[in-house]
């Protein structure tokens, strides 16, 4: 595998590639790489395809109060697990690389970044959107895969590649899970395993909750109440626990009974630590 840590040094290697008939497929990670992520690069291996797996603490998605200091950085350790993995091209950029001097372009999509995390961290989308269009933009990958657990930022990638005539197929993945149903991440290292324990309530009360949908009759009055009772048992504090379209994140309306495909979307915390997690009731199956 090799490493590179900036546009120049990555256009060299991918062009040797595109010249010997290689597709580019990208895997934008921030890094503290668990099977979540090394399962991203196995779905986009093939013998033509040259894999290229970004590692970038984005410092422009981090909001001034969160954990932008703390984020687990573990570059080393990261670049043995990729290249287990058969990945061919780590691209670790500084902040320098990726944010230019004088760098004043934003990427914000409308909507979709105004519901469940959305007001919770302002300016997170937009950074998010913003470094995946400058990866875009020096990766130029023919297919960039990303994780269902992060639903809203795929949801927006999906439309900016979309708005902006982006030449790129985006795929994503079914989160994948701790035996107990929690959803694997990075920031799950900062959990205790008293709280690790506590944490797996989120996947349960997703599970149960996707079962009441199924069943129908209920409203999403009485759902989101149910919903919140359940995850109350496990967390300490819940940011939001929202039913919602799949496709357009509106949220459904208290007095609506919830189509059988819905989004089940939440924000919690666990001590001190921000979790997210959601399933698609027709389309997620979670094994608790
Ligand atoms: O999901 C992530 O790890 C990040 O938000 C991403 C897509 C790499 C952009 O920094």
């Amino acid at each position: 595998m090799d490493i590179v840590r900036d546009e120049t040094g990555l256009r060299q290697l991918l062009s040797t590639a595109r010249a010997r008939g290689r597709r580019i497929a990208l895997v934008p990670t921030m890094g503290a790489l668990h099977e979540g992520h090394l399962r991203l690069v196995d779905a986009v291996l093939d013998p033509d395809t040259e894999v290229v797996a970004s590692v970038f603490v984005n410092p422009a998605q981090f909001g001034p109060s969160e954990d932008l200091a703390r984020y687990p950085r573990c570059i080393e350790s990261d670049a043995d697990k990729l290249e287990a993995r058969g990945c061919n091209i780590l691209f670790a950029p500084s902040e320098n690389d990726v944010y230019l001097s004088g760098d004043a372009t934003r990427v914000r999509v409308g909507s979709l970044s105004e519901v469940l995390c959305g007001p919770l961290r302002p300016g997170h989308f937009e950074g998010v959107a913003t470094v995946v269009t400058k990866l875009f933009g020096l990766t130029q990958p023919d297919v960039a895969i990303f994780g269902r657990k992060d639903y809203q930022q795929l949801a927006i990638i999906k439309r900016l590649v979309r708005d902006l005539f982006l030449r790129v197929e985006v795929r994503s993945l079914a989160t994948v899970r701790e035996p107990g149903g929690l959803a694997m991440s990075s920031r799950n290292a900062y959990l205790n395993p008293e709280e690790r324990a506590r944490a797996g309530g989120i996947a349960r009360a997703l599970s149960l909750l996707s079962m009441r949908i199924v069943e129908g009759a209920h409203t999403a009055s009485r759902l989101r109440t149910e919903f919140r009772d359940i995850l109350q048992r496990s967390v300490d504090h819940i940011e939001y626990a929202e039913l919602a379209d799949p496709d357009s994140l509106a949220l459904v309306a208290d007095s609506a009974v919830p189509a059988p495909r819905t989004l089940l979307a939440t924000a919690c915390r666990v001590g001190k630590t921000r979790l997210i997690d959601n399933v698609v009731t027709t389309e997620d199956r979670i094994e608790c």
